[in-house]
């Protein structure tokens, strides 16, 4: 499909089921080199994320183990600065090597937030998995370990990624017709 429509807006087809999954198959590649000997501990961050993980973790052939938190920014197609924390950490982090697996970064201060609260937990080491990012918006300074690709700063739905909490089901991205 070209065009689909997702709730009450109007969205055009524009990256792959292919490309995607030619960027979990480098990350993966990456992380099975990176982690040997290491077993980590993958933290996927709810919702958007539940599908980047779950074609993620199957790509990978080291021990690893996989818990999920959730944070919320996100109204409508608007980021705020009010990050809410609705599923916690735990001690489980302690000591592990941590993987963070995002969906997207926009502004970057969810994730921001998320790698702060994550070093109380003192974790052995932290790194982040993220498919997208939108330079253009971002506005903080951690590091992204593992990107998939980066997009222009247009709002988009698919491959977990949602408007108003539909759209997560399409197999590829879709961006926002203006
Ligand atoms: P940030 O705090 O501005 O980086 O926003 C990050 C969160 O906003 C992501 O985890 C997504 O849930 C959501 N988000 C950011 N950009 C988009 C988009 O284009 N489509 C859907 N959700 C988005
Ligand atoms: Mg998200």
């Amino acid at each position: 499909m070209e065009i689909v429509e997702v709730k009450d807006k109007v969205f055009r087809r524009f990256i792959s089921e292919e490309k995607i999954m030619k960027g979990v198959q480098e990350i993966s590649t990456r992380i099975n080199m990176d982690y040997k000997g290491k077993n980590p501990l993958l933290l996927a961050v709810l919702n958007g994320a539940f599908i980047f993980a779950a074609d993620l973790i199957r790509e990978l052939t080291i021990p690893c183990q996989i818990s999920f938190v959730k944070y919320a920014s996100y109204a409508g197609t608007r980021t705020t600065e009010d990050v809410k924390e609705l599923i916690g950490l735990n001690e489980e982090i302690n000591g592990r090597h941590i993987i963070v697996v995002e969906d997207i970064v926009d502004s970057g201060i969810t994730m921001d937030h998320l790698l702060r609260d994550l070093n109380n937990y003192q974790p052995a080491s932290v790194k982040l998995a993220c498919f997208f990012l939108k330079p253009e918006a971002f506005i903080k300074s951690f590091n992204i370990d593992y990107l998939g690709m980066e997009i222009p700063n247009d709002f988009i739905v698919g491959y977990g990624l949602d408007y108003d909490g539909y759209g997560r089901n399409l197999p590829e991205i879709y961006k926002l017709e203006n």
